[in-house]
């Protein structure tokens, strides 16, 4: 089907006179996503776009406030970002207050369970305010959009939504923007396919100091458990000088700060015709001037030598590496598909441990997985102390439909669950607050982003190794700079400190 095609599709009639059951309008009016068409990786070459908005579509949004809401990960945040850039380049004024938004778009995540019933929970809130303001239009965008049990959920119980459109379809907000002023129907416009790349895409970013970069969407690897190679299509990087030319315009205008994403930067380049991996990205980065390179996240299968020897040669490279380990059972490891061993993990650490001594590792555990015995579970605690994980983000296991572990019989109640789930969260914020009280006496570098949460005589940022730091200093001249810190106190989960200098890296004047 071509774009055109596609777009004839997405229409669905939903007024409140039609029965129920929308099955019907699936076979020869809307396509809804699929989840196994979201399966196929086919050999066809991935389109390279540019993104340029309309004629017909300019001042679309003259007089018209937008409100945009980000649930999940960091490429959601990225892609709101362009959403608001696409929204601004249309004239639309944004807005942070709900009840002042002509336009409100819901940027979901299906990660886990509880992640869409927060959506959920948030579309039946915004009823209310559909019945005052009719002419509000509601969208649902992300990654729940891509799943079709979800668009039938909507379809079937919220009427107040008049807009679905998935993660491959953001650049075509204007047209979907359009089509929902244009008619009464709800539009639909979700695409079960692999992916393109859509390069020139504008970009409202949150903050001047820190900014995401995106190098390579999608994900190949199916790890049994996970919803994301669905939702976000396979595999497909940005081409290099895309990247680079992104980097280098960022350090022209200040930042101090990039962080490259994908689901799995380690897979970067793999799609190219060319020669080209993250490890050669990565030192091509570091020749920019931009004081500190971060990325997320990184897959343990494919993190190369050649990646560990930029980052360890790479003087703008942070010496902290996200390395999701999931579990530390061999077995469990097998039928997660996650593709390493205990032991090619630890060997895989130590590797980066000869070339990065001063390394901070951090991971992500799923405890819980069907039929996880109380032994496999130890495992996972000894090699969280193993590792010296400084610190990790804990999950217990939630089924995702569509995927394999959700068909697997599981034994393990949920109160065995939880328990579990406790036990380790007691490890890892003991080690948390172990590592951080290295730091005190000493003076860590501070990208310093702003005034903490609680009070605005007290400044906060984040460390080289990613610690939070709040601090005092005599003014605000502080924001956005790299400055000295000494660390007077260190908390559970942060450190407490002094400002003592200012250190510019970045040869840009700013
Ligand atoms: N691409 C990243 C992970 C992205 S999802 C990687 O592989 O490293 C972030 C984390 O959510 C995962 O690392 C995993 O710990 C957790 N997660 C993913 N699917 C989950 C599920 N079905 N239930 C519970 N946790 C899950
Ligand atoms: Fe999910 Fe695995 Fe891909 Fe990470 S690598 S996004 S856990 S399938
Ligand atoms: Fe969630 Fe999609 Fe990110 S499922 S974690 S928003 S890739």
């Amino acid at each position: 089907m071509n774009e055109e095609q596609r777009r004839a599709h997405s229409k669905v009639n939903t007024s409140k006179k039609e029965e129920k059951d929308y099955s019907k309008y699936f076979d020869n009016v809307y396509q809804p996503p699929n989840l196994k068409d979201a399966k196929v990786r086919g050999k066809s070459d991935v389109v390279h776009s540019d993104f340029n908005i309309d004629e017909k579509f300019k001042g679309m949004g003259k007089g018209r406030k937008f409100y945009i809401k980000t649930y999940g990960c960091q490429m959601n945040i990225h892609d709101t970002e362009i959403m608001a850039g696409i929204f601004t380049a249309l004239d639309y004024a944004h807005t942070t207050d709900v009840n002042d938004a002509d336009v409100i778009l819901l940027n979901t995540c299906a990660i886990r369970e509880n992640a869409e019933n927060k959506v959920f929970g948030e579309i039946g809130n915004l009823k209310h305010l559909k019945l005052e303001r009719p002419d509000v239009l509601i969208g649902v965008c992300g990654c729940m959009a891509q799943e079709e049990s979800v668009v039938n959920k909507i379809l079937e119980s919220y009427q107040n939504v008049d807009m679905i459109f998935g993660t491959h379809n953001i650049h075509r907000l204007p047209n979907i923007l359009d089509e929902a002023y244009m008619s009464n129907a709800k539009v639909i416009e979700v695409w079960s396919k692999e992916g393109d790349v859509i390069e020139n895409l504008p970009k409202v970013r949150d903050g001047a100091t820190k900014a995401w970069v995106n190098i390579i969407y999608g994900c190949d690897k199916f790890c049994t458990y996970c919803i994301v190679p669905f939702t976000r299509g396979k595999e497909r990087s940005r081409m290099p000088e895309e990247i680079l030319s992104e980097v280098k315009e960022l350090a022209a205008n200040g930042y101090q700060e990039i962080c490259l994403l994908g689901q799995n930067v380690n897979a970067y380049g793999k799609d190219l015709d060319i020669d080209y991996d993250l490890g050669d990205l990565m030192r091509d980065i570091s020749k920019i001037d931009i004081p500190r390179v971060r990325f997320t996240t990184s897959h343990p299968w494919d993190f190369s030598d050649s990646l560990i020897d930029a980052l360890a040669e790479g003087e703008n490279m942070m010496p902290h590496i996200h390395l999701p380990v999931q579990s530390g059972n061999d077995q469990v490891l097998k039928i997660m598909g996650r593709k390493y061993t205990r032991e090619s993990y630890l060997e895989l650490v130590k590797k980066i441990r000869e070339r990065m001594p001063d390394v901070a590792l951090t991971t992500d555990i799923i405890v819980g997985y069907p039929n996880e015995t109380e032994e496999q579970f130890l495992d996972t605690i000894s090699l969280y102390e193993e590792v010296g994980f400084e610190h990790a983000y804990t999950y217990i296991y939630s089924p995702r439909e569509g995927t394999p572990a959700a068909k697997m019989k599981d034994n393990v109640s949920d109160e065995v669950k939880r328990d579990r789930l406790q036990r380790l969260n007691r490890v890892v914020t003991h080690n948390t607050a172990h590592a951080l009280s290295k730091f005190v006496g000493e003076t860590v570098e501070v990208l310093c982003e702003g005034t903490s949460k609680k009070r605005d005589d007290i400044y906060a940022g984040y460390t080289d190794k990613q610690k939070l730091v709040n601090f005092t200093a005599p003014d605000d001249s502080v924001i956005g700079k790299i400055v000295k810190v000494k660390i007077n106190h260190a908390r559970n989960y942060s450190l407490d400190g002094e400002f003592i200098e200012v250190v510019n890296k970045n040869k840009v004047e700013i």
